[in-house]
């Protein structure tokens, strides 16, 4: 029989892992003498295995527990062995790694929802592939409706189940419909919406101030007895939030859509400092011009109705925006194609660090 004494002596004395390992195989690897001592068990009388049973037992918990204590000392002295000889020089350069950046177009679309979400407006989207009863019908451009041509409308060749021809949504307003639609079908007799939709769009249309896909965002508020000052008064706070500036000048003027009606588009006031353009000020001002930077309405009666709202009792403001155009003007970049063309050395110029998301936008603050 072997002696615990020993057994335990003999692991303690071992200096080094290796030789620590070599005995555990020697006395409990399968082959070990404590594995064998084990083994015997099963051949022995129960009154034999009773008396021998409780010191083999003995064994081989003192010889586990003997090797296991063995093992963290001798680990601990060869981290401390370590950690005295080896230093790290902090002052090294860390090896650059590539980072990613936010696109331009992200963080203006991250501002805008940001900026609109103070004013109350939920963000809805929609598909951008369309039907042309969202995309132009139900907007008040009935099939042969001249403003359909203005569009340069990416068709599919099939049309849908219904008999729909189906498309490239070529701008963000068919949202409002769909927005309407199930706001309607939620709460028969209607309900106040406001949203803003932003995403991508596609006209068949290329140079340098046109890419076949580009992005805006729209902008819908349904209630009663809603007015013109409130869209002037909105779209004039959602300015002055985005562009961080409070001498945003706007010039309303009116103009056609034929979803909306009145239609108006909205200017502002730019100088030009160093070949870059600066919101700020009247145009009218000396040095100064008018930019046009979206168009927007009284909801026309007829998209009220398509909505399925009742238009005598529900009245609203729309409004639709270019993002790559506000981008270009907020950050001061000039070609609008550019911001397609995945160029990494443009990206990393112009992108934004992810960790700045969200947000560069100084939100709206309590209005006065
Ligand atoms: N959908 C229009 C376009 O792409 C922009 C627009 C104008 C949207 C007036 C509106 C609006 O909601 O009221 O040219």
């Amino acid at each position: 029989m072997l002696d615990i004494d020993q057994v335990i002596a003999e692991i303690d004395g071992a200096g080094t892992l290796e030789a620590l390992e070599a005995l555990r195989i020697q006395y409990l690897g399968k082959q070990g003498s404590i594995s064998g001592l084990l083994k015997t068990l099963g051949g022995m009388s129960p009154e034999q295995r009773q008396i021998e049973g409780p010191k083999i037992q003995t064994l081989r918990e003192g010889a586990t527990t003997a090797l296991a204590a063995r093992k963290d000392a001798l680990e601990t002295a060869a981290l401390d062995a370590r950690l005295a000889a080896e230093t790290i020089d902090l002052s090294l350069p860390a090896p650059a790694s590539p980072r990613g950046s936010v696109h331009p177009i992200s963080q203006v679309m991250d501002e805008l929802a940001e900026v609109f979400a103070d004013l109350g407006f939920a963000v809805a989207t929609g598909p951008e592939i369309e039907d042309d009863w969202h995309n132009f019908t139900a907007l008040n451009m009935p099939e042969s409706h001249p403003a359909r041509a203005m569009h340069d409308t990416f068709y599919f060749p099939d049309r849908n189940d219904a008999g729909r021809e189906m498309l490239l949504r070529t701008h963000t307003s068919p949202v409002q419909i769909r927005s309407m639609i199930e706001t309607a079908k939620a709460n028969p007799g209607g309900a106040p919406l406001r949203i803003v939709a932003p995403g991508r769009v596609y006209r068949s249309d290329s140079d340098a101030t046109h890419t076949p896909m580009f992005h805006q965002i729209e902008g819908l508020v349904i209630d009663k007895g809603i007015h013109l000052g409130h869209l002037k008064w909105t779209l004039e706070a959602f300015l002055k939030a985005f562009f961080e500036r409070d001498d945003i000048v706007l010039r309303l003027r009116p103009s056609y859509f034929p979803f909306t009606e009145p239609s108006i588009e909205v200017d502002v006031g730019y100088s030009s400092t160093g070949g870059r353009r600066v919101v700020g000020g009247s145009g009218d001002a000396p040095g100064h011009a008018w930019m046009e930077v979206l168009g927007s309405g009284m909801v026309n009666r007829h998209v009220v109705t398509a909505g399925g709202f009742d238009p005598d009792e529900w009245q609203g403001f729309a409004f639709g925006i270019g993002v790559d155009r506000l981008a270009m003007l907020k950050y001061g970049m000039d070609d609008l194609r550019a911001f397609f063309d995945g160029d990494v050395r443009w990206l990393s110029h112009y992108g934004f660090s992810a960790l700045d998301v969200p947000t560069l936008s100084g939100g709206v603050g309590t209005p006065v």
